[in-house]
């Protein structure tokens, strides 16, 4: 099929490379105003200004659409979410408004453990059935791609469990998904004093089958005090790598213990997180291929210090945007407010922001060959904004939905 956008306000994000924006050039979404954009079979096949349209598309298909005062700009690349679970858990929210705080809800079994209790519960069939609908609506919120971690199980079954309704949903939803094995999300119950024994569950008896079945692209490993040492998350990675299975890690959370160090030694496709960075931390990261991961609404949900953006970007280290939707930290997929933090709270141009939560987003699920921009070639997975007065408009004004339609592959959902 072919569609023709015309008349398109602003057509923004584009970007003919695949490697991530870094330093000042995170600032720069090169954008054309006044537009057209033509799709076929779900690639992007030609863009331009609207007096170029005659010249370029001689033969305009029967599928046109009029985006007059609409905004036009690459879907979100999602790059780092738990959407897969089985029950949400605002009873930790009435915790935490009393004065509990994270680590004091984990070291009382709730928290990650809670999750996976829960978890362990519910059949295969009912977690996919919840996934998908949670994946549709982030999809209505315009996101074309999303990483999403196992990591509730934390048993061989339960695991394994969670990865096949990742599998499914890879197979079934036209958003673009990868799959990152998190089974050293949190000690289970059973191994609370026996981590040599839950570790080798994961290197002997889970990544060998994950491995047979294809169930995951990425391990990760949420590397902090009272979950799993910098020690443990190098043997982990060192036995998934032998696998094929790159990481993309969970670090520099709640402190700041030798992880980014690690990571960029391991050669971590991203290193997710980051709200305490030392200045070291900073530097090893900014001089590293490994991208630095900010997800602001976990910051704002556990009302912690946002992510060091500013000081990150000036480094230059290449940094994305992502939503890290989960029950316990960061109760929404909405890419759209993680904008807002980005620009609020972060200090982020809006420029920037957009650039972290589409290009580099992709580059942090090794797809920026194929999405997170405008360009020629790649699949035409896009946002079209309602009418807004202009680009700055989106995450400024926050918490309202500016999306009037999302395109995956070229066919909007
Ligand atoms: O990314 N920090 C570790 N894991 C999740 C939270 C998991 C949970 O609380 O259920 C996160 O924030
Ligand atoms: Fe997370």
């Amino acid at each position: 099929m072919t569609t023709l956008i015309t008349h398109i306000k602003l057509l923004a994000g584009i970007y003919a490379g695949h490697e991530p924006l870094r330093g000042k050039d995170l600032a720069s979404l090169a954008s054309i105003e006044d537009a057209f954009l033509l799709i076929e079979d779900g690639v992007i096949a030609a863009f331009g200004h609207m007096y170029e349209l005659e010249l370029m598309v001689p033969q305009q298909p029967a599928h046109v659409i009029d985006a007059s005062g609409r905004i036009i700009l690459p879907a979100w690349c999602d790059s780092h979410t738990h959407l897969v679970f089985a029950r949400s858990r605002e009873d930790e929210f009435i915790d935490k408004i009393r004065g509990m705080s994270y680590a004091e809800i984990a070291a009382k079994g709730g928290g990650i453990l809670n999750s996976a209790r829960r978890l362990q519960e519910t059949s295969e069939d009912e977690l996919f059935r919840l996934a998908w609908q949670r994946l549709q609506e982030a999809a209505a919120q315009g996101t074309g791609a999303i990483d999403i971690k196992s990591g509730y199980g934390l048993t061989v079954a339960s695991e394994l469990k969670m990865l096949r309704v990742i599998k499914k949903l890879k197979e079934k939803s036209p958003v673009t998904v990868k799959a990152s094995f998190l089974a050293a999300h949190a000690y289970p119950e059973a191994f609370r004093d026996d981590h040599e024994g839950y570790i080798r569950q994961i290197i002997d008896e889970m990544l060998p089958v994950i491995a047979a079945e294809q169930l995951a692209d990425y391990v990760d490993v949420f590397c902090e005090k009272g979950f799993f040492s910098v020690d443990e998350m190098e043997r982990i990675c060192r036995a998934a790598a032998a696998y094929g299975l790159k990481p993309k890690l969970h670090v520099n959370q709640l402190n700041s213990i030798g992880g980014i160090e690690a990571a960029v030694k391991l050669g971590a496709v991203s290193a997710d997180h980051l709200e305490t960075m030392t200045d070291d931390d900073i530097r090893i990261l900014s001089a590293s291929s490994t991208i630095g991961t900010l997800l602001p609404s976990a910051a704002f949900f556990l009302r912690m210090p946002y992510q060091p953006a500013r000081q990150l970007i000036d480094a230059g280290t290449a940094i994305a945007l992502a939503s890290d939707f989960n029950p316990g930290s960061s109760p929404s997929f909405n890419m759209n407010f993680v904008l807002s933090l980005g620009c609020i709270q972060m200090k982020m141009l809006p420029e920037e922001a957009i650039n972290a939560a589409t290009i580099n987003g992709a580059c942090a699920m090794e797809l920026s060959r194929e999405l997170g921009s405008i360009a020629l070639g790649k699949r035409a997975n896009l946002i079209m904004t309602r009418p807004v007065p202009s680009l700055a408009y989106l995450p400024y004004a926050f918490g309202s939905n500016h999306i009037e339609q999302v395109m995956i592959d070229g066919v909007f959902v």
